[in-house]
């Protein structure tokens, strides 16, 4: 027996990144995967490797910020595995970045908040519903360090991410009384498709934020995430986990 044995996670944003790690840990953990993502080339690589690793797995086409492809895609996974034990919403822009607010557009905002933060407002909303017919359930939505420091000169993911703590934080005492517990990560910087494109001087700046004096790996943010998703994380809700290489002081 393995930790997830005989258990069904989505994974938003399983496509890429901590998304596409968390997914091959859980899927090596025995756990069956329905990842959720925009990028039809990549998720069907993504299935590929898993499957070729023994793992069972779905994929789903679908912006976690359009509730009717979230109502749908959560549906089809009920039909194809008949349950959710897990949700993690990994799924997430980052927008305009290195732009103060007198410059930062307004249509942008409104993306960066549909995605990041409608996004999982969606995703737990119709996940959940599934949750509570069994009583059980591990939720993790992957906020940022963004949401408790405020990062400059990106104010749709600083404020995004933010409003998904306070997410985490009011669901997790909203069924708190239930077997059903919702978590936040909150990373610094993690080494991903996201920041690929960073110049050596804004990795330089990022790292020396960071007392461990280094970026963090995806394999880390799998190890949190698995472990807060796990049955064995049962008296922790209403959190948010740190992945910040001793950033983080609060
Ligand atoms: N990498 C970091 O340094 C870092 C730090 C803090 C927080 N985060 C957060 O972690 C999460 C994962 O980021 P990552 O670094 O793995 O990035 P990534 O770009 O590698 O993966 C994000 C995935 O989300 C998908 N996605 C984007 N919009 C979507 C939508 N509307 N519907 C469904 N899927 C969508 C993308 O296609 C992509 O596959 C994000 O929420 C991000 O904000 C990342």
């Amino acid at each position: 027996m393995t930790r997830f044995t005989d258990q069904v996670a989505i994974i938003t944003g399983g496509a890429s990144g901590i998304g596409e790690a968390t997914a091959k840990q859980i899927s090596k953990e025995g756990g069956t995967v329905a990842l959720f993502d925009v990028q039809e080339d990549k998720l069907a690589t993504v299935k590929a490797e898993i499957e070729s690793s023994g793992g069972t797995v779905s994929t789903h086409i679908v912006d976690i910020s359009n509730e009717e492809n979230v109502s749908s895609a959560v549906s089809e996974v009920i039909s194809q595995h008949s349950k959710i034990d897990i949700l993690v919403n990994s799924g997430g822009i980052v927008g305009q970045t290195g732009t103060k607010i007198e410059d930062y557009d307004a249509e942008t905002f409104d993306k960066v908040i549909a995605v990041n933060l409608r996004g999982p407002f969606l995703m737990a909303k119709y996940v959940i519903r599934e949750m509570v017919k069994r009583d059980y359930g591990r939720v993790m939505l992957i906020a940022s360090i963004a949401g408790k420091d405020g990062n400059p000169a990106m104010c749709g993911y600083t404020s995004s991410k933010a409003g998904c703590i306070g997410l985490v934080k009011g669901l997790g005492k909203e069924y708190a009384t239930t077997n059903i517990t919702i978590n936040g990560l909150a990373p610094a910087v993690i080494r991903t498709p996201m920041n690929a494109d960073c110049t050596d001087e804004q990795n330089a700046y990022m790292i020396a934020k960071i007392p461990m004096g280094r970026l963090g790996t995806i394999d880390e943010a799998a190890s949190v995430i698995t472990y807060a998703v796990s049955k064995e994380c049962s008296f922790t809700t209403g959190f948010i986990f740190d992945l910040s290489g001793g950033r983080t002081v609060y």
